[in-house]
């Protein structure tokens, strides 16, 4: 069955994976709010009279709690809230930095935490209403088998996942649905910037169907494609030894000797 909405409010709805959604959720949603930062992208986004442009910035909490007070201007309540809004910055242990670690956990763990604090009200206003209201947050494959380079980015998702996974019974019990999903790779402007190969890698609209869809049949935990989530599984699952032999492979950091880290120092 084909879920409708009410009022659906999309994070990092104004381009990617979260503008495809924006997309595919239009027919089917009396009207939708879309936040990210102000740009050309997000007016792009919300050329429909149905479709709002609610900026913030998620390193602002203040403007996070100011979106979430245009949206309640114009909605009584939100049946689905999409905590997409993210970022992905990669160093390995030579470029290590606590700065690019921290600006990723925040905007994807810690302003992802700060939406669903604010928007809870409008969630409970929609079972107030009778409605059963969804949260799907994007986290990301990478949880299941955290590459070289991803540190940061893995952390922050793997901290939006537990934060998630223990939230969800609580809001089960008050009648709010929270779905996890874990895409692979999926064409963006985010991945755009990657200088590796991307197996399996899939469309934003691709992305967007099966978020949707997976939201119909209620799927608590959603991954695609399963064709590389199988093998990041099945990697994670292998002896020690032999995983550490094939991810070593796969970092840029070359196998030093004793003598090479002395004649570094
Ligand atoms: N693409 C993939 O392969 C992939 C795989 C797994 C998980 N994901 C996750 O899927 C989500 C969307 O990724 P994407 O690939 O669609 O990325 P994207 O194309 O770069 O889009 C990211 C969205 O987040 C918004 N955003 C970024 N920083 C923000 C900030 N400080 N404040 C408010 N909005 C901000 C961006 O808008 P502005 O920049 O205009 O603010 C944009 O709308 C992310 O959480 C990502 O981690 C992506």
């Amino acid at each position: 069955m084909s879920n409708s909405y009410s009022s659906v409010w999309i994070t990092g709805g104004s381009k990617g994976i979260g503008r495809s959604l924006v997309e595919v959720l239009a027919p089917r949603s009396e009207q939708i709010f879309v936040s990210a930062r102000q740009s050309t992208a997000l007016q792009d986004a919300t050329q429909s009279n149905s479709i709002h442009a609610i900026p913030f910035d998620a390193n602002d909490q203040q403007s996070i709690i100011a979106a979430q007070r245009r949206v309640a201007q114009q909605a009584d309540f939100i049946d689905l809230l999409v905590v997409n809004a993210g970022i992905c910055e990669y160093f390995d242990s030579h470029s290590l930095s606590s700065e690019i670690a921290e600006r990723v956990m925040h905007v994807n763990y810690t302003a992802s935490v700060q939406l669903i604090e604010a928007a809870l009200p409008l969630l409970r206003a929609a079972v107030r209403a009778g409605k059963k209201p969804k949260i799907s947050v994007i986290s990301s494959s990478i949880v299941f088998l955290p590459l070289p380079r991803s540190a940061a980015y893995a952390a922050s998702k793997a901290a939006l996942t537990q934060f998630c996974e223990a939230l969800r019974y609580d809001l089960a019990n008050e009648g709010i649905d929270l779905q996890l999903v874990f895409p692979g790779f999926v064409a963006t402007p985010l991945t755009d910037q990657n200088d590796f190969d991307m197996p399996f890698k899939i469309s934003s609209g691709e992305a967007a169907e099966r978020i949707v869809k997976g939201l119909d049949q209620g799927k608590a935990n959603l991954q695609f494609p399963k064709r590389f989530t199988f093998w990041l599984v099945a990697i994670d699952s292998l002896p020690a030894s032999i995983k550490s032999w094939l991810l070593r492979k796969m970092s840029p950091i070359k196998n030093l000797k004793r003598d090479d880290h002395e004649s570094k120092a």
